[in-house]
């Protein structure tokens, strides 16, 4: 049995810059990841089967694509190695920014690649995760990292491990292509030298859609020990660092009634 955590994706900053012809964005983010994650178990089976337990397994219940079948079908594909028994514990939120959907497909190949002998760098895990989604290459290399393209060039930097993070959602799941179609087109620039002093350009059109990421942004911002507060990804989830656990607990202590998911974790 392999075991691999999907830890959650934040983008600590998301400059977009373009829409292509091809209807994607161009952008440059700045990956990071928590300790936080989904767990998934693979073992070498008869015959495949693929299950979902965990706080959120209901979100995803009766989903027939799942990312997870689909990374482990296109590494058979391409590396063979025969049918597997696979159990994703869900403690991520369903289409939230946070990078759960494509984690966990990461997760996958890592596992498998694990088990099966396989680089984890082998260029060709990382077409399979380039193919999946635009934010599983990411998750696939799973360290701080700058992302271009459409965050599918990276390029490793050093990270902040041990910061205090405090993940909160709102609770309304948001579309990423309609996050991405409701940005204005305005290129406000590059990531620049210091990432963190850059923007998320997707919050204000998913602020347009889900007025509350707007609320939780606030309530993150006014929290005493706060270093940075923003949103990740397309939303609605939204971080804050923190100087110290202490004032991350506080912070959580002060919110957590008042919204629908929040988490204290650490950056890694
Ligand atoms: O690649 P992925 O399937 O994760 O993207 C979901 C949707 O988000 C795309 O179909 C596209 O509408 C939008 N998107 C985008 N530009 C990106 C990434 C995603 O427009 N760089």
């Amino acid at each position: 049995m392999i075991t691999e955590i999907a830890r959650a994706k934040l983008n600590l900053a998301l400059h977009v810059r373009a829409r292509r012809p091809d209807g994607y964005h161009e952008l440059e983010t700045l990956f990071a990841f928590v300790e936080h994650g989904d767990v998934l178990r693979i073992v070498p089976a008869d015959a495949p089967s693929f299950r979902i337990t965990g706080p959120f397994s209901g979100a995803l219940a009766g989903e027939g694509d799942n990312l997870v079948t689909r990374a482990a079908a296109r590494f058979a594909a391409i590396f063979g190695g025969g049918a597997h028994s696979i159990e994703l514990e869900k403690h991520l939120p369903v289409a939230s920014g946070i990078g759960g959907g494509s984690a966990d497909a990461a997760a996958t190949l890592r596992a498998l690649a694990r088990l099966h002998h396989v680089a984890l760098d082998d260029p060709k895990l990382f077409e399979i995760a380039d193919a999946l989604g635009s934010d599983v290459p990411a998750c696939l290399l799973g360290r701080t990292a700058i992302g271009k393209g459409r965050g599918e060039q990276l390029e490793t930097v050093p990270g902040m491990p041990g910061t205090p993070v405090l993940l909160v959602n709102p609770g309304v799941a948001v579309s990423t292509a309609q996050v991405f179609a409701r940005w204005d087109g305005q290129d406000r620039g590059p990531l620049g030298s210091d990432p963190l002093a850059g923007r998320n350009d997707l919050e204000s059109p998913a602020r347009a859609i889900a007025p509350v990421i707007g609320d939780v942004l606030e309530t993150l911002a006014a929290q005493p020990g706060v270093t940075l507060t923003r949103m990740s990804g397309s939303g609605a989830t939204c971080f804050a660092l923190f100087e110290s656990e202490a004032a991350r607990g506080n912070a959580a202590a002060a919110i957590v009634r008042s919204v629908w998911w929040c988490v204290q974790t650490r950056l890694t």
